[in-house]
């Protein structure tokens, strides 16, 4: 929904902010409305000035008459004032409201639809900081710069065309100023977004340098990180404060200068002004009001070389979140769906490496891989740590796209499927368990299955052995977990996961290290129902425990993204070669 100008360079402060403005196209109506609500407000500001002169002149020719005139007016003026000025700053900042929920909303789905190489490279903490910072900074200056530029505009317009009304010579005399104050604002105006820009990048910091430490605050208190990291936070956010009172200074100097600017100017009007010759073609009303409007031009003018800050600020803000916004997202390029998946995975000659695409001294971590695993069958994934297997096991999921080489899934090459279809038929267990913030039963049933009927959550729990300790909690199931599960074990999590792949009964399964935190009782236990599981579908399962993979119809050990050998547990041990050595290095534990 983001209207995509396309200027020479995406990242000039003009681009920006028009793309910006792009975001308020909805509400145009209710941002109209906020306009008149200002053009009312800025109204009455030259109405008071009027006011003034009719009040001095009446004085001045000794008309009383006009007493409940005058006074009846002043009180509608400033009703008038007040009502257009409450209008006009409830829908800016409804509209500014909306802008950020639009913002965030999208920004949101994005992230989620992004690579996985993008949640490698960015921190969670950035990202956070864009999302809940950046984007309020945008708000700012989409809305609230808008409100200052309008409300202060229609009043600097009203106010100049009654002062030229009263007397133009002296009017056009009064704005010689604004040029120069034009230059000085432009001056300032790059500094401000070279400086807002490292402040988006400071609060980038803090929330990434706090977000670690609320993550390891274990290794923090045990390892004494104390001092460490609180060196490392006062560095960040004593750069935050440098950076902040740097802005307000140029920010406070720029308003002190043109301010200076404009007093020089009503000081030379007086001087004009209160010559004999010009004094006594004036009426004393018309003195007045003139010095007033001059007077009251000010405040507005003041608040127009502000927003230029704002605006600024808000530029360098929108710029960082459409960065985010423009990433493309994974490719789905695929047209194929996999009706009736019978899970057949092949691996053609496959190679991958982490990292920048445009950096060519990366290691190869899958390094020319060819095999098949038959529909319905057991294939199992072992080598040392770091060979490879998780990243092999992350391919035929489409985590990562292979460099050469092809993954197929029932003959079709992944990149001719649809992601969608293609992910639909894979249940998965991590490495890394990921369990959300909600209760046992809400992760199990998680996704595509939350409308799952309780009897087959259930079933899926039994299985996994999650009922064992479900059971033993308060509200069962649905106790509460905190976040990633923070209130369990690390085997609970591990069933917790085991039971989510249950639940989904997809035709491929993949087990990361899936037991590995289990106790031997528990293992076997699940094991058995692993077993059953994996009877009739295609599974991939990676394991150190050899003991777990014994039964695998075709085991293929990894080493340094290569296969070195494969077979079954029984021609393995014949072969006498690694997987004997590995195993029997396992049995002697
Ligand atoms: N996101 C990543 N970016 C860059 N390199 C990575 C990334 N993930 C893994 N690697 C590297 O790829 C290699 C293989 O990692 P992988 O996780 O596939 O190993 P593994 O066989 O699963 O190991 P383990 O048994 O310890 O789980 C390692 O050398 C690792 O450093
Ligand atoms: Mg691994």
């Amino acid at each position: 929904m983001s209207p995509k100008a396309e200027p020479r360079d995406p990242h000039s402060g003009a681009a920006v902010y028009l793309r910006l403005l792009g975001y308020m196209r909805p509400d145009i109506m209710v941002l109209v409305a906020g306009f008149v609500g200002f053009l009312i407000y800025a109204a009455c500001d030259s109405a008071f000035a009027w006011w003034m002169k009719e009040l001095v002149d009446s004085i001045q020719d000794g008309i009383s008459d006009r007493r409940y005139e005058l006074s009846a007016l002043i009180i509608g003026i400033f009703l008038a004032r007040g009502v257009g000025g409450i209008v006009g700053g409830y829908c800016t900042e409804y509209v500014a409201r909306k802008v950020i929920n639009r913002l965030r909303g999208e920004m949101f789905d994005h992230i989620l639809r992004l690579p996985c190489t993008f949640y490698e490279q960015y921190s969670s903490g950035s990202v956070l900081a864009k999302l809940i910072f950046n984007v309020e900074n945008v708000a700012a200056a989409s809305t609230n710069a808008l409100r200052i530029i309008v409300r202060g505009g229609f009043t600097v317009i009203g106010l100049l065309a009654f002062m030229f009304y009263i007397n133009w010579k002296l009017s056009s005399l009064f704005i010689i100023i604004t040029p120069i104050m034009a230059l000085v604002i432009a001056m300032v105006t790059r500094r401000f977004r070279r400086l807002s820009q490292r402040i988006q990048q400071t609060m980038g910091n803090v929330s990434e340098r706090a977000g670690d430490v609320l993550k390891g605050y274990e290794v923090v208190k045990i390892f004494d990180g104390y001092g460490h990291e609180e060196a490392a936070f006062d560095k960040v956010i004593h750069n935050d404060r440098r950076l902040r009172l740097k802005l307000v200074l140029l920010n406070d100097a720029s308003t002190t200068l043109v301010q200076l600017l404009f007093a020089l100017a009503l000081s030379a009007l007086i001087l004009i002004a209160m010559q004999p010759e010009i004094l006594s073609s004036m009426s004393a009303g018309e003195f007045v009001s003139f010095v007033t409007a001059a007077g009251f031009i000010s405040r507005p003018i003041l608040q127009l070389t502000q927003v230029n800050a704002i605006i600024q600020q808000g530029v360098a803000a929108a710029d960082s979140i459409f960065t985010v916004l423009d990433l493309p997202r994974e490719k789905d390029l695929g047209t194929r769906m996999l009706e009736d998946c019978q899970g057949e995975i092949t691996f053609q000659d496959v190679r991958f490496r982490y990292g920048d695409a445009s950096k060519q001294d990366r290691q190869w971590i899958i390094d020319g891989v060819n095999f098949h695993i038959p529909a319905g069958s057991t294939c199992a994934l072992v080598g040392r740590s770091g060979s490879g297997k998780t990243t092999l096991a992350r391919l035929v999921a489409r985590f990562h796209e292979p460099e050469r080489g092809a993954v197929l899934v029932d003959g079709v090459p992944l990149p001719e499927l649809r992601i969608e279809s293609l992910r639909q038929n894979i249940a998965l267990v991590n490495q890394n368990i990921s369990l959300f913030n909600a209760s046992i039963a809400e992760n199990i049933a998680y996704g595509a299955m939350r409308d799952a009927p309780r009897e087959e959550i259930i079933a899926a729990a039994e299985h996994a052995q999650v009922m064992e300790f479900a059971r033993e909690l308060p509200q069962g199931l649905d106790t509460q977990i905190g976040e990633a599960g923070i209130t369990l074990s690390g085997g609970q999590r591990q069933r917790i996961a085991i039971a989510r792949a249950f639940l989904k009964n997809a035709p491929i399964l993949i087990l990361d290290e899936a037991t590995s935190a289990l106790d031997n009782h528990s293992e076997r236990l699940i094991q058995k129902a692993l077993e059953d599981l994996m009877a009739n579908r295609t599974s991939l399962i990676i394991a150190h425990r050899l003991s777990t993979v014994e039964g695998a119809d075709r085991i293929v050990v990894l080493d340094q993204g290569r296969i070195i050998e494969s077979g079954t547990h029984e021609e393995l041990l014949a072969l006498g070669g690694h997987y004997t050595a590995m195993y029997e290095q396992s049995d002697a534990e």
